[in-house]
């Protein structure tokens, strides 16, 4: 099928490329132009394994382009993707400027032939028709003639009358496992209240739906639920906001396990056997950043309040993630002791391993709050190299190149993202280059009793 992404961001460039990679014929929008060049030459803008790889092969087959040409992207795809970002304004409403001018220009470019319009990007509830107004309106600047409303579901168009409908189609991929996630959904959500759209959705997805990219023969069937569209915005609201309160509860668990003398992991444990609980998204910590918990939890809270509704549990759940953080700077305090002048090494920046994202990263609130006490804070990450203290959150922080010139001349070392490599270090030549072999480990990722026969005082998060 002709498929047409619009916006290359995590989730634009990666269905884009997924969708080529399973036989599509796909050119992705994109109004940067010095992105679209890279990508023309086979390099993804962003860091997610195997995303190049795909995108290479893709292209060689000559299913896969790239182009700041919108209107030549909307006239090719049968299916258009909006994949734009709704970055968080300050009062945590999502800033939606940029669906708004993508729908309009789809507007303004539709031919007669009929086009299923996806909202990819996460967007407030009732955006679905909010996009379907304002692509009649981009029509209505082109043409401006008055409009019959068309798709599947109306009377018989004419060569002016704009043939579309929207589908909300949550995207549910985690960043460091895009490609897997993409191809091996758990579900797809299709929210729309025509047929012909849903249809032609479901011959999108059938090679993913019929788990024909799967190399795991064992996955269960992909389930597809079709629903109205503001349930489906919904739904990928509801999800992260579950995900991330799920986290804050085993966090809040994890800190009365510290008082109690229990030990949070193996609670964990022993809670996610039962089925009902599930054993994923228990793992107790720093708490959760990354682009989307952060910005989804506000955006929900805020459109419950808009709707005269104090969503209590949620802003609970910010709260407690919030206080994670000053919880590590705490047990900094109650080993050193005063921090002022202390050199505090941080294993990791990234939000997570297998992403270069600093976006909402729990490091960047501890460099700020040990800068304000008056710490030096060095840092390493294996994808952040030492030219990016480019990175505004990064100005007053040496980058180093290896774990090794970290821990020399620290006073403490923090592991903030469990890249896998950590487990690898030779933790006992760690010990003898730092001032005192003390490890904070904010994802309980570290053996304890490996490191304590490295000579480190190993300081988990609940145990
Ligand atoms: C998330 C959702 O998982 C995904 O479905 C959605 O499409 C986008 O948001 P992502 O932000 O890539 O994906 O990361 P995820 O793996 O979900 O982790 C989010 C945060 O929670 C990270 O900071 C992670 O470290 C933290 N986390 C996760 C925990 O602290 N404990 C856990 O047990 C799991």
């Amino acid at each position: 099928m002709r498929v047409c992404t619009i916006g290359t961001g995590y989730v634009g460039l990666v269905t884009g490329a997924c969708l080529a990679h399973i036989g599509h014929d796909v050119i992705c929008v994109d109004n940067n132009p010095e992105k679209v060049e890279l990508m023309k030459s086979g390099h993804s803008p962003i860091y997610e394994p195997g995303l190049s790889e795909i995108m290479k092969s893709a292209m060689a087959a000559n299913r896969l382009q790239f182009t700041t040409d919108l209107g030549a992207g909307i006239e090719h795809g049968e299916i258009l993707f909006i994949a734009v970002g709704t970055p968080p304004l300050p009062n945590g409403s999502s800033d939606t400027q940029y669906v708004e001018a993508v729908a309009k220009g789809i507007g303004q470019h539709l031919n007669g032939e009929y086009k299923v319009i996806v909202n990819k990007s996460t967007v407030p509830i009732g955006s679905g028709d909010w996009v379907k107004m304002l692509v009649l309106d981009g029509v209505a600047e082109r043409t401006k003639q008055p409009l019959l409303v068309g798709g599947g579901d109306t009377p018989p168009p004419t060569q002016l009358t704009p043939q579309f409908d929207v589908v909300s189609n949550p995207e549910f991929l985690r960043e460091g496992s895009a490609i897997y996630d993409t191809l091996n959904p758990d579900r797809i959500v299709l929210g729309s209240n025509n047929q012909q759209a849903i249809d032609l959705m479901l011959k999108l997805y059938s090679p993913i739906i019929d788990r024909e990219c799967a190399e795991d023969t064992s996955l269960p069937p992909v389930a597809v639920l079709a629903t109205d569209l503001g349930s489906a915005e919904m739904i990928k609201y509801a999800a992260n906001a579950f995900l991330a309160t799920k986290i804050s509860f085993i966090n809040e668990i994890a800190n009365i396990c510290e008082r109690v003398g229990a030990d949070v992991t193996q609670v964990s444990k022993g809670i996610g056997l039962d089925s009902r609980i599930g054993n994923k998204f228990l793992n107790a910590g720093i708490g959760w950043g990354g682009s989307c918990f952060p910005k989804d939890l506000a955006a929900l809270i805020h459109t419950g309040a808009d709707y005269g509704y104090d969503a209590r549990l949620l802003k609970a759940a910010v709260s407690v993630n919030q206080q994670q953080r000053t919880l590590v700077i705490q047990k900094l305090q109650n080993s050193l002791k005063i921090l002022k002048g202390k050199t505090i090494g941080l294993l990791g920046l990234t939000f997570k391993p297998d992403t270069d994202d600093l976006r909402d990263a729990p490091a960047l609130d501890i460099i700020h709050i040990l800068i304000e006490l008056g710490a030096k804070v060095k840092a390493y990450d294996p994808i952040i190299s030492p030219q990016s203290s480019i990175n505004p959150h990064l100005v007053n922080v040496n980058l180093v190149s290896s774990p090794q010139l970290l821990a020399t001349d620290s006073d403490a070392l923090v592991l903030m993202t469990e890249w896998s490599e950590f487990q690898e270090i030779n933790y006992q030549h760690l010990a003898g280059l730092m001032r005192s072999p003390i490890v904070v480990d904010c994802r309980n990722f570290l053996s304890p009793t490996k490191l304590a026969e490295a000579g480190f005082n190993h300081i988990g998060i609940g145990c």
